[in-house]
């Protein structure tokens, strides 16, 4: 695992749309993981004007997001179907037919949790998985516990998650209390991660998730076992890694 780090949460942006794009020109066919929240925001508005500006081809990539709300719509503009086509599908000519979500109003959660599954095994798995970090360390919603799933679940919000994204919702209560998300498999058994973090209230679990333990109480830091997994950071979300974390 390495550390990456760049003075602001546009920078990490725009160097993570740069690796994508290198990885895009080595492989049309990519298949990608990705996050909604804030920390990709300057990454999917970097990857439109990297279609615009130098002909970026997304006409061959698969992408499977990671989680989606049990419960919300697609049309509903707290779900992050809703998300993903506001901030990027609907700017780049990536064919709908290769753009995957778990489907929040599935009549059974559950047996949507499977298809996904085995849509994303049926694909061979993720080429380059692009994750976020919550505040708790939770990767996707694979939220902090004794034991993980390794396989798409439904998900139950701890209650710091709930409180985390009670700004979309207007209370905590009112935020879904569970989520379709893909496992620790689906990040794990990825070619290559990505993850991401910007700002000062992600320190504190990206400096446990790099250099502390390797404990499911904080999935990040199950990267510290993947070959090729880079940490992105601004030098808010790097500020409590020690020296000796080798970052660049
Ligand atoms: C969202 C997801 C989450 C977020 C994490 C950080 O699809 O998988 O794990 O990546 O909660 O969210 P932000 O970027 O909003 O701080």
């Amino acid at each position: 695992m390495r550390a990456v780090v760049q003075p602001d949460g546009e920078a990490v942006g725009t160097y993570a749309a740069e690796l994508i794009e290198r990885r895009l020109r080595e492989n049309p066919r990519l298949v990608l993981g990705l996050p909604t929240g804030q920390t990709p925001l300057p990454m999917y508005a970097a990857l439109i004007r990297r279609q615009r500006e130098a002909g970026l081809d997304f006409s061959q990539v698969t992408t499977f997001n990671l989680d989606e709300y049990v419960g919300l719509p697609a049309q509903d503009p707290r779900s992050y179907a809703f998300y993903m086509e506001k901030h990027f599908f609907a700017h780049v000519a990536l064919p709908r037919s290769q753009v995957f979500l778990p489907n929040g109003e599935a009549a059974d959660p559950y047996e949507e949790a499977l298809r996904y599954e085995q849509l994303l095994q049926s694909h061979g798995g993720l080429d380059l998985a692009i994750v976020g970090i919550g505040r708790n360390g939770h990767i996707g919603f694979n939220e902090p516990a004794e034991r993980l799933m390794a396989r798409t679940h439904v998900a139950v919000l701890s209650e710091e998650t709930r409180t985390a994204n009670a700004r979309f919702f207007g209370s905590p209560e009112a935020v879904p209390p569970t989520a379709i998300t893909v496992g620790m498999a689906a990040v794990g058994q990825a070619k290559e991660v990505l993850l991401l973090a910007s700002g000062s209230a992600k320190a504190a679990a990206v400096a446990a998730a790099c250099s502390g333990e390797v404990t499911t109480h904080l999935p990040a830091s199950l990267l510290q076992l993947h070959p090729n997994a880079t940490f992105l950071l601004d030098r808010q979300a790097a500020a409590q890694l020690r020296d000796n974390d080798g970052y660049e």
